[in-house]
């Protein structure tokens, strides 16, 4: 290749991995597969090597991917956070053994152990608790998830046995595929964009604001490295082996290997084993074990020398395309799915795929019947990944994109930045109603016990249309029915009243304002305190309260900009559901009558509640630090600013612990029990 086209490649290559590595690990959304990454990775390392004077500081080749958000308070690592050196051929796996036990003296072994497919984590353990918790973020500085890491059911917030005083220990956070599939179902039933992998889900959801949200995500730690210059031992297995025996989890599946052979026949053993486990790995990693010839070879700036991952390719089948559907979702959305000849793939029979949208189908150069590579990687539905050109019909046309909705007819539209086409008529085309319905009647909503089939029924007999209708809904009606019994209708109409007492945060989930889940509803419904309010509410008042954006806010004021809304907001209230009350919190006392607090950090629960809890007891929240504050309420993390001021005006800092013994018990907004919650009611530990 001449000069300037190699400078022109690279400097291509370096911002086409940067935007990837932006999606990767910023957005939890890639665009395009680890192995296409992987190549577009390689190849920059090849150029970089042709043509060393163009080498850059900066280069994705020598930085860590960053993760970095603005949400989280970044701390700096003790030791930088690397990557590893990776490889899709076992011979170059082979040439770095072979490399090793050349450069090295005889008498030492490789630790093989599976590399897991999640989101690496660096824990801090101090005098036996869980004192730190950061993600790699750019590998000089992590975000601190230290209040998320502690809601992980399998990551012990205190070790037990002869642990060393204080240590750093690495590993990785997973989601396993049962958790993985139950969030992505639920997201489904929400109209939210489901995870494209268990491994997006598990950076997502540690990144959560909310740790008592973490706590239902079902996440899974395992834990596979001591840095040598936080403890010194003799071998990588023999640190993880003490580790075990500290109550950490560290996975038994490592083999110590003493020759090539012997690695490759764990790499084969993996290469089919890990379909049976339950959850998502990528590779295998190849580490040398002892640390005299670990501290050897060292280290280049991004990864260490000593260590080696080989990945497994994504596992393909290839089938033709029998038609493809276009199905219209909750919120109008349109996906493009193909119907396919059943194909046998990693363990179960793929009939569906989905081809995302427009573009993909478009860059995809999709033609009716085409043999196409499906990929599964722990979506839900598998993805169509390519095109098997050579099988291809001789005039096959291109599939055309609806230009209609195929439900209701309606013209679809495309906004700005939006990847899907949409179905604009909400309130009367069939899928989207009945989609509302489902969601509105779900568990996490009103959970009103009726399954879809129920929901069909109600609206092909024209007797539901709306939720409000639900509720007019007699039991002679039922009764006539196909399929129902008396039973039956009684255990409906009592879920019906049951529903009735839902608190006003779930039904504003319920009533399914575009993009606003669950904590989002609780956000609004802690700030607000009704349906009215919030129906009152201007953008700027809507962007006041925590994480909603200009999105969110939009989308609120639109909602309630619906004169069809507002009267079903009428009906409902009518039905008598709750449209007011702002959860646990609302029982009043004047406990905190003549005080001024403000409020800064992370909490157990969102700073909105701890807010609503000072209003509800007759405390006044205030924005900033004056000398009229009373106390700064510090969560993990305060602002620096404002721990700063009140020291200079001598005020104090109180934290949630001690606020929470200032107000009655039985108004306590309680995050759910966790390890770590259910260990301070024991008395065994206290966080204050
Ligand atoms: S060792 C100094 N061991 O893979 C190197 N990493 O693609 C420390 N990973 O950044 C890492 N399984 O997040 C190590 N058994 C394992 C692993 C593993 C997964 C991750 C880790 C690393 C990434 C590199």
């Amino acid at each position: 290749m001449e000069r300037q086209q190699a400078k022109e490649r690279i400097d291509a290559l370096r911002s086409t991995l940067r935007e990837n590595s932006r999606l990767y690990y910023v957005e939890n959304a890639p665009v395009i597969s680890d192995y296409e990454f992987d190549m577009l990775m390689h190849e920059l390392e090849s150029l970089e090597a042709e043509f060393p004077e163009f080498a850059s500081e900066d280069s994705p080749t020598r930085k860590v991917g960053s993760d970095l958000d603005k949400g989280f308070v970044q701390k700096p690592h003790r030791y930088p956070m690397l990557s590893l050196a990776n490889t899709y051929s076992i011979e170059e796996v082979e040439e770095f053994a072979a490399r090793a036990e050349k450069s090295l003296q005889s008498g030492f072994s490789w630790c093989c152990e599976l590399k897991f497919d999640g989101t690496a984590i660096c824990l801090t353990y101090r005098n036996g608790v869980l004192a730190q918790a950061l993600t790699r973020g750019d590998g000089v500085v992590g975000d601190d998830v230290t209040a998320n890491a502690r809601r992980i059911s399998n990551l012990p917030i205190r070790l037990h046995g002869d642990y060393p005083e204080e240590f750093e220990i690495r590993g990785e956070v997973l989601m396993p595929y049962a958790a993985f599939d139950a969030l992505n179902h639920e997201r489904e039933l929400q109209e939210e964009a489901p995870f494209a992998n268990p491994r997006n889900a598990a950076s997502g959801s540690l990144k959560l604001i909310d740790p008592e949200e973490v706590a239902h995500r079902g996440l899974y730690c395992t834990l596979y490295h001591i840095p040598a210059q936080s403890l010194s031992f003799t071998s990588h297995d023999e640190a993880l082996r003490a580790a075990a025996s500290w109550g950490l989890p560290v996975s038994e599946d490592r083999r110590l290997c003493h020759s090539i052979p012997e690695i490759r026949e764990y790499i084969d053993y993996w290469d089919t084993q890990r379909k049976f486990l339950p959850y998502a790995t990528d590779g295998i990693v190849i580490k040398i074990n002892e640390m005299e010839y670990q501290r050897e070879l060292g280290y280049t700036s991004k990864s260490p020398r000593w260590a080696v991952a080989y990945k497994f390719k994504a596992e393909q089948a290839c089938t033709p395309i029998l038609s493809i559907d276009y199905q219209v979702g909750r919120t109008g959305a349109v996906t493009p799915v193909a119907n396919l000849e059943p194909v046998q793939l990693s363990g179960t029979v793929v009939k569906r795929a989905t081809l995302v949208n427009a573009d993909q189908m478009q860059m995809l150069d999709i033609r009716e019947g085409d043999w196409v590579y499906v990929e599964k990687g722990g979506e839900i539905i598998p993805k169509i990944t390519g095109v098997e050109e050579s099988r291809r019909q001789p005039g096959a046309k291109a599939p055309e994109f609806p230009a209609v909705c195929p439900d209701c007819g309606t013209p679809l539209v495309r906004e700005e930045d939006e990847a899907k086409w949409f179905c604009p008529n909400k309130d009367g085309c069939p899928m989207q109603i009945k989609g509302a319905l489902i969601h509105f009647m779900s568990r996490k909503a009103m959970n009103i016990l009726a399954g879809e089939m129920t929901v069909e029924q109600f609206y092909n007999l024209g007797l539901v249309r709306t939720p409000a209708d639900l509720y007019s809904l007699s039991e002679n009606q039922l009764l006539m029915l196909e399929g129902w019994k008396e039973k039956s209708v009684k255990r409906f109409l009592a879920s019906l009243a049951e529903s009735r007492k839902v608190p006003f945060e779930r039904v504003l989930f319920a009533i399914g304002i575009r993009f606003v889940g669950e904590t989002t509803a609780r956000e609004l419904a802690a700030h607000f305190g009704s349906i009215d309010a919030l129906a009152e509410a201007s953008r700027e008042q809507l962007l006041e309260v925590q994480d909603v954006g200009d999105v969110i806010a939009d989308s609120v004021v639109a909602w309630f900009a619906n004169p069809a809304h507002r009267q079903e907001v009428e009906r409902l209230r009518a039905a008598g559901l709750q449209l007011s009350g702002k959860g646990a919190a609302e029982a009043v006392s004047d406990a905190l009558a003549g005080k001024t607090i403000v409020v800064s950090g992370t909490f157990s629960v969102s700073r909105d509640e701890i807010k609503a809890l000072i209003a509800a007891n007759g405390g006044k929240n205030s924005g900033s630090i004056s000398a009229k504050t009373t106390f700064l309420l510090a969560g993990d993390s305060p602002g620096p600013e404002k721990v700063r001021k009140c020291g200079e005006l001598g005020i104090s800092i109180i934290d949630e612990k001690t606020f929470r013994e200032m107000i009655p018990a039985a108004q306590l907004t309680q995050p759910a029990p966790t390890p770590e919650t259910a260990a301070q009611e024991s008395g065994q530990l206290s966080l204050f």
